[in-house]
């Protein structure tokens, strides 16, 4: 075996380094790295020490530490997990169309928040749900954010690999997906009435940009589970106070917002409902 037929990483991270890129991390994003996470990092961030020719973690924190932002986004990109997919929790989705059911129109557009929307599949099912549900002429929209602006270019792509397609109903793929040709052949797209209706935007839950909301529903999964306890508060609180009255918080089944809830009302596992004193849910 030559000298660089090395297998994994060459390079090794010592516990002050998994220690400084921990502390890095909580306080860029809120995501605590747990012990035993060592070499998902270094499988992570491996490519970007090769990339700038650098020995050691220290070196490339002292990059990070010199503040380009460019290469602190990448790190970013590199160390969250993005795992998502359509329909994903199909039992939200569901709920979603059972709530606007008997739905009466109204001026204000309903608008839906998908507040860690990773690649944009939960904001394109929440779009083909509420195109299916909604009254005719009601106005709606649906917002996704992210920290990572490398997943946010692939939600505004709206490009899939067609193995996606196994996920979405019949009718919701005939009606707002197509299929690729040609050079886009093994994908599918969606398509353009349902991508008008759903933006994108960078934001970081840990500080909310002003001017967000209200929504009528926000769907919160599979972040929070990253972070720790005040973090977890902090971000209930300040999304409690983006729904309308009557709007509802949807969290993943994996998560819990035992003791933190504040005016919030479990309305089903995983459902959250802020209560309206006009009594008149959903509306606005
Ligand atoms: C596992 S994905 C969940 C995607 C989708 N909500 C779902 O349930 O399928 C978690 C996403 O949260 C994003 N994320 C992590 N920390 C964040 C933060 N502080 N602000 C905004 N997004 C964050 C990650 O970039 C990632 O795309």
């Amino acid at each position: 075996m030559t000298a660089d037929a090395v297998i994994g990483p060459e390079r090794q991270l010592t516990g002050e380094e998994f220690g400084w890129l921990c502390e890095y991390l909580r306080d860029r994003t809120g995501i605590e790295l747990k012990p035993g996470k060592e070499s998902m990092v270094m499988g992570r961030l491996d490519r970007r020490l090769r990339h700038h020719g650098l020995a050691t973690y220290t070196d490339y924190f002292r990059l990070l530490a010199g503040g380009d932002p460019l290469e602190n986004q990448m790190a970013v990109d590199l160390l969250t997990t993005n795992e998502t997919y359509f329909f994903r929790e199909p039992k939200h989705f569901e709920f979603l169309r059972a709530s606007f059911a008997g739905f009466l129109r109204r001026s204000a557009p309903v608008q839906v928040w998908s507040a860690a929307s990773s690649t944009g599949e939960e904001a394109y099912t929440i779009a083909m749900t509420l195109a299916d549900c909604l009254p005719v002429g009601q106005d709606w929209s649906v917002f996704g954010t992210d920290i990572s602006s490398r997943v946010l270019e692939t939600a505004r792509r709206a490009m899939y690999p067609i193995e996606a397609a196994e996920k979405i109903p019949p009718d919701l793929l005939r009606d707002h997906c197509l299929r690729g040709r040609d050079d886009y052949e093994g994908f599918l797209a969606i398509d353009r009435p349902l991508r008008q209706r759903v933006s994108f935007r960078e934001a970081n839950l840990i500080a909310l940009p002003p001017g967000l909301g209200p929504f009528d529903v926000i769907f919160l999964r599979n972040v929070m589970i990253y972070f720790g306890p005040e973090t977890k508060r902090d971000l209930v609180a300040g999304v409690t106070a983006l729904l309308r009255p009557g709007g509802h918080l949807i969290i993943s089944h994996a998560e819990t917002l035992n003791g933190i809830a504040g005016s919030l009302k479990l309305v089903q596992p995983s459902v959250y409902q802020l209560p309206d004193p006009d009594g008149r849910p959903g509306d606005g």
